[in-house]
């Protein structure tokens, strides 16, 4: 196992630094575009196999953090010798009649996220049922991307960022953490911190298969089978309604 000293610090970004709004998107386009690390490629297989550019999905990061910068949920790991931004997880306070204030032109990535949006769509539903009522605005934390590009101990800066976001969440009186998992690296992550599957009313997880998309059943089997809905709870009565 190669441990690498990482001096880094996280931060929740707010739309006064530009150069760290810059970083946080450049860092998200290049991990879920793919960029080589040393010995690894860190990409977002979704992303991967619609062949999207780091140009392609900067344009998409830069207008959607401007967009929810402001929600005081996006946060970045900074390295302290460098400045240069080693990770980002961009979040947003989950409002179901938010309207994007930029228009997506690229196919692809309008593809994926209409993937993403049918598996949140599941979600509400089963929110809808157990709850009584429909999702509002300031009770869940969307996880929409994360990102880091180090050689090693990836997860390690991830785990920061969470836990710098789980704050943010129980400071601002969230229910809970919410995030479409689309990879095995990202569900074990996500296993490993405090997760859990969201589950249907039949106990079953809320999960979209790759394998009957037209475009994402080109993802590797070994890379991921499948879209996972997962949540990180805030409030424990989240885990008994919607993860058993
Ligand atoms: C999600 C993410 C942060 C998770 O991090 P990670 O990929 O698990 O990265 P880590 O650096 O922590 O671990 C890499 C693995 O390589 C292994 N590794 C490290 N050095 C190695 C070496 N020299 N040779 C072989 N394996 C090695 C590590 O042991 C680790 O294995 P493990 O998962 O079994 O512990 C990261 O994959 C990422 O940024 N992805 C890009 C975008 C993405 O998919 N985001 C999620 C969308 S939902």
């Amino acid at each position: 196992m190669n441990t690498i000293n990482l001096n880094f610090d996280c931060k929740v970004l707010d739309g006064n630094n530009p150069e760290l709004v810059f970083g946080a998107a450049e860092c998200l386009a290049e991990t879920f575009a793919g960029v080589k690390i040393g010995k690894f490629t860190i990409c977002e297989p979704m992303a991967k196999i619609c062949k999207l550019s780091k140009e392609d999905m900067m344009e998409f990061t830069t207008n959607y953090i401007k967009d929810i910068v402001n929600d005081g949920l996006c946060v970045v790991a900074v390295d302290n010798d460098t400045n240069k931004v080693l990770g980002a997880m961009a979040c947003e306070n989950y409002n179901p009649s938010r309207k994007a204030s930029f228009e997506v032109k690229n196919e692809s990535i309008n593809n994926i996220f209409s993937f993403l949006g049918e598996l949140d769509k599941q979600f509400f539903t089963i929110v809808e049922k157990r709850f009584g009522r429909k999702i509002r605005k300031n009770e869940y934390v969307r996880g929409s991307m994360l990102g880091v590009r180090t050689e090693f101990n990836k997860k390690y800066v991830a785990q920061n960022m969470l836990s710098l976001v789980m704050d943010q969440c129980a400071e601002k009186g969230f229910k809970a953490f919410f995030v479409e998992a689309t990879n095995f690296r990202s569900q074990k992550f996500n296993d490993l911190y405090g997760f859990y599957t969201a589950k249907d009313l039949q106990g079953k997880p809320i999960s979209k298969k790759y394998c009957d998309h037209k475009i994402f059943h080109q993802i590797p089997e070994d890379v991921a089978l499948e879209c996972l809905l997962m949540i990180k709870p805030v409030e424990n009565a989240v885990v008994q309604a919607l993860c058993v």
